[in-house]
């Protein structure tokens, strides 16, 4: 932890760690968030170099917004399997088949993704962006289940693509009754990479920042936490009064836990690994998560 606090300070460094980071760096970051905080703190951060302790999109968009600082990912096993489940090439011929749709890209793809898409989302602001584009038909890539929920509850004719989260994908009805009969006074929030039918029967359907702001606002003491595992350390350290529990067992994402604090100060040490964007799609990249900012 020394050489932690001296490396930062010598490099000018602030640490960023997504809500599903393991306990040991969710302590030690400076911010903890969800993707699109984190994407907007990396955006304003006082630094010359963040350390993005998350997934490989998450530091990718976060080098597009802060192309001045030198953005870290501590491990590059940390990749997002939903992002890997679809290409620019792909994007490209959804466009061709519906050539009056916008495209909105989840903020899990690859800057190259991003770079075909008219703006991207993340779980926490999805309707508000989708609502504030014009058209009728939208083509919304690479999560199904999102791109489901987005259609019931938006007037729009949404395209979706066949991608999913394993973890949250991995999560079924039975998962949801055997909760409700253990905690029967419990508040169910559901992250909306979820199957449709699990959303269908949750309290809430929030991603992690709602979640994390419904928990400290809402008088219930008990609560079944529909998303990946590593939120209930934070959960738990902010409302020590309350009781958190996972939905399932399966909601477990084995990339998020590649980073450990020697990792971070190695990657300080060494200024390496570092988020790279293609150059030849960073600037079509960075509008679309411009835009995303622009409409929220
Ligand atoms: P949030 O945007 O809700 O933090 O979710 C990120 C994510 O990758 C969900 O699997």
């Amino acid at each position: 932890m020394e050489e932690l606090r001296e490396l930062k300070r010598r490099r000018q460094a602030i640490i960023l760690a997504h809500n599903y980071q393991p306990p040991a760096i969710q302590d030690l970051a400076d911010h903890v968030g969800d993707s699109l905080e984190l994407s907007l703190l990396a955006a304003r951060a006082d630094a010359e170099v963040i350390v993005f302790c998350g997934v490989d999109f998450m530091a990718e968009a976060a080098a597009l917004l802060a192309p001045d600082k030198l953005v870290l990912l501590p491990d590059l096993r940390a990749r997002c399997s939903l992002a890997d489940m679809i290409t620019p090439e792909d994007v490209r011929a959804l466009r061709a088949m519906h050539p009056r749709a916008a495209v909105l890209s989840y903020i899990n793809s690859s800057a190259a993704v991003k770079a075909e898409s008219d703006a991207t989302v993340t779980s926490s602001n999805a309707l508000r962006v989708l609502e504030a584009l014009p058209n009728e038909e939208v083509i919304f890539v690479p999560d199904g289940n999102l791109g489901r929920y987005l259609a019931a509850h938006s007037g729009r004719r949404i395209i979706t693509w066949d991608g999913y989260c394993r973890a949250h994908h991995e999560v079924r009805v039975d998962d949801v009754r055997t909760a409700r009969r253990l905690h029967p006074q419990a508040v169910l929030m559901a992250h909306p990479e979820v199957r449709p039918e699990v959303a269908a029967r949750a309290d809430l359907v929030l991603g992690t920042g709602g979640m994390v702001r419904a928990a400290r606002e809402r008088a219930e003491v008990e609560f079944i936490v529909g998303t990946e595992a590593g939120l209930l350390h934070r959960l738990t350290e902010e409302n020590p009064e309350k009781r958190f529990y996972p939905l399932s067992p399966s909601l477990w994402c084995q990339t998020m836990k590649y980073t450990t604090p020697d990792r971070i100060v190695a990657c300080l040490r060494e200024l390496e690994p570092r988020a790279q964007v293609p150059p030849g799609v960073a600037a079509r990249a960075r509008r679309a998560v411009e835009r995303m900012v622009e409409l929220t």
